[in-house]
């Protein structure tokens, strides 16, 4: 495949699939970039979002969905698929990884997908301008310690402006030191762990794609807690 700026790009076919062998299934196209100097590429993280995205089908239908840090964007893709209002979203000091969302849009013709640039942390016109969401979506977006609390703070502005808004996300265990619990405790955010098997994610192959391997990965639900009530006097 060749892009207009002539980059080496391969194009990976994801199926995602009810039962092996039903009529039930649903194929996105991810094109990858393949030069090192800027390589962008499908996560273990994503292939396991992106599934359980798939399982929650039924639940997104016509719901509106923000992908943060979205890379090639499979999570978001597939949810778009599914019949869901997309958005994707990654660094706004990042454009050519904005057209790489750009890219996999083009690939599985989702002409109504908006991209646009949110950087993590920054409460942009762009951010204030997003229309109310159902779903924020974030694959392997905790994968480098300092940008943790970005994160956090774009997500936290989104979930209050929003009211019952969750964030869906995975995260790829890459340190035991690593933890966003204190910080879910500062932004006074609630999560919710979902085991793997409970949406078919829990073998080494997804959207017959052998990428989780073993990769520990884990996904989460995150929420806005509850205000505190104020004590009667
Ligand atoms: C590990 S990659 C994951 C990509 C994709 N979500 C996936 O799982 O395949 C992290 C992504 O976060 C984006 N990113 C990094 N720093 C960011 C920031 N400060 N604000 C927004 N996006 C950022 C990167 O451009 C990249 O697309």
């Amino acid at each position: 495949m060749s892009s207009p700026e002539n980059l080496d790009l391969a194009l990976k076919e994801f199926t995602f699939e009810e039962n092996k062998g039903t009529l039930h299934s649903l194929t996105v196209f991810i094109p990858e970039v393949l030069d090192p100097q800027y390589g962008m590429y499908v996560w273990p993280c994503a292939v396991v979002l992106a599934q359980y995205v798939w399982t929650q089908r039924g639940e997104i239908k016509h719901k509106t969905i923000l992908e943060l840090g979205a890379g090639v964007s499979l999570p978001g893709a597939v949810a778009a698929k599914c019949g869901a209002t997309v958005i994707l979203s990654d660094s706004a000091e990042l454009p050519r990884c904005l057209d790489n969302c750009r890219r996999t849009c083009e690939a599985n013709s989702l002409r109504e997908v908006g991209v646009v640039g949110l950087t993590w942390g920054q409460v942009s016109p762009e951010l204030i301008a997003l229309p109310p969401l159902h779903v924020i979506l974030g694959s392997d977006v905790f994968y480098e310690p300092d940008d943790f609390e970005g994160v956090l703070v774009t997500v936290t502005f989104l979930l209050r402006r929003s009211p019952g808004v969750q964030f869906w996300t995975t995260y790829q265990e890459r340190s035991a030191d690593w933890s966003i619990e204190a910080l879910l405790h500062k932004w006074r955010l609630s999560c919710r762990l979902v085991p793997l098997d409970s949406f078919g994610a829990q073998s080494s192959q997804i959207g017959r794609s052998t990428l989780p391997g073993s990769h520990v990965v884990q996904m989460m639900v995150i929420t806005a807690q509850e205000p505190e009530q104020e004590a009667p006097l």
